[in-house]
Order: C-alpha cells, then structure tokens, then sequence
C-alpha cells in the first residue's frame, strides 16, 4: 500500500468485528511504528497492549467510573480550556457529523451519553492500546509521540486493521496504572482502539472533512 493511499484511508473507527488480531501483526505493527522519528532520538514511546479478559476489565472500570459521574481528567492539556472560533465550530461539527449519522438527536440525552460511553470500551476493539511517557520530557515529545501514533495507524491500515486513536483512553490514568501496574509517575498520553473495523456498521459510514492546502498554506518565493 503507497503511503498516500494510507493517508486517505485512515479513518477513526468506531466500531469493530469481535475477530481477535493476531499477535504478530501487532508486533509487525510496532515494529515498523519504531522507526519515526523523535528529536535527539528520543523514542519517548512505552506502548501497552491491553487484549482479553484484561481488556474487559479495563474497559468496565472506566466505563462504570463514566457513567457513575467521575470525570476524570488527563494528565496533560490536550484541548484548549476555551474553545473559540473555527475550533469551536470544528469541534461542533465533528460532533454533529457523527450523531445526525447515528440519527442522535439534540435532545436524547441518553444515546449521547451511551455513544460516549463507548469510547472507555475502546468501541469493543479486541485491543487497546495505551501510550506512556515519562514525566521528564517535556512538549516536543508529544510532538514525536504523534509522529510515532500515526505511524502505527498506517501500518495497521497495511495489515488490513482499523484504529480508532483515543484521547478518552487517557481520561482515567490511575484506573489504567493501577490495571496495569504502572507507576504513578509514568504519564498516560492517549490510547488508542485497534481490530478488524465493522463495515456494516453505519457510524463507520462517513468521513470528515478538512480544509484545502490554500487554506492553510503560504508560499513565499
Ligand atoms: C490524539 C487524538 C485523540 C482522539 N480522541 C478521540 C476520542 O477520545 N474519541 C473519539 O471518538 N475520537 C477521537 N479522536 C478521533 C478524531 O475525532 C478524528 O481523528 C477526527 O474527527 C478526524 O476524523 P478521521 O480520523 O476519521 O479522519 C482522536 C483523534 C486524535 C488524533
């Protein structure tokens, strides 16, 4: 697959077949993730791979901490504090694009809240990803994280898999630690779903939109 044809076909999955992934695709997967690049090599990445009952588990626990009203929070500012602007309206619309697909309405309180739910579940992906670093480095990590995240997506789309990458993941990072039996000063990122994507299923339906390169870029000669 050429690298553009990835690009285009990646896409946040929501919703997966039960088909277990097998455990050398994984390893293919990270294997091929390892090679992004990370200032000063850093490699900031420690990648748990959550599948099973361990991943039932997980799954229930923040989804029970959800819907019994715990917020959460992450252990790193990923969203701005105050949306404004085309953000605001950005964000509005990947919202509503999704919902009006699941024909949610404004007002249905709880299939809202149950969609959300879901994202703790990982979407019912048979794996979970959880990404860590250590509290020592600093932003432009993240910056390489991304790098390192986006890879992986790719190279799933390679191996015929789907992801779903999940800022929600990394709303309950004592729960996932404490699971996990990682050490409280290890940082959670993001984490992320990975499965076979469930093409019948209609909120694996559309696609978003982003801006033309005209919108966003200058050239100066
Ligand atoms: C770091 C990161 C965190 C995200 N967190 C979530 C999440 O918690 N739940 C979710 O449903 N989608 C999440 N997304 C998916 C975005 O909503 C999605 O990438 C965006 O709407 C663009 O759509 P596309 O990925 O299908 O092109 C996240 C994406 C990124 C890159």
């Amino acid at each position: 697959m050429q690298v553009s044809e990835a690009l285009h076909k990646r896409k946040a999955t929501r919703a997966f077949l039960p088909q277990e992934v097998e455990r050398e695709k994984i390893i293919r997967i990270l294997e091929a993730a390892r090679h992004a690049p990370s200032g000063t090599n850093t490699q900031p990445w420690q990648v748990a791979v959550v599948t099973g009952e361990k991943r039932r588990r997980l799954g229930d626990l923040m989804e029970t901490a959800f819907r019994t009203g715990d917020k959460g929070a992450m252990e790193f500012q990923y969203y701005p504090v105050t949306w404004e602007g085309i953000y605001k309206e950005r964000r509005r619309a990947c919202g509503l694009q999704m919902y009006s697909t699941l024909d949610i309405k404004r007002e249905d309180r709880q299939r809202q809240q149950d969609q959300w739910a879901a994202n703790y579940r990982a979407f019912d992906a048979p794996v979970m990803l959880f990404f860590f670093i250590d509290q020592i480095l600093e932003t432009g990590s993240y910056l390489d994280y991304g790098m390192f995240i986006q890879s992986i997506m790719l190279v799933a789309l390679e191996e015929g898999l789907a992801t779903c990458p999940q800022a929600a993941l990394g709303e309950y990072p004592e729960i996932v630690k404490q699971e996990l039996g990682y050490p409280k000063e290890k940082r959670l990122v993001v984490g992320m779903a990975l499965g076979y994507e469930d093409e019948s299923a209609p909120v694996n339906s559309y696609r978003t939109p982003r801006e033309e390169v005209e919108q966003f870029t200058r050239f100066f000669d």
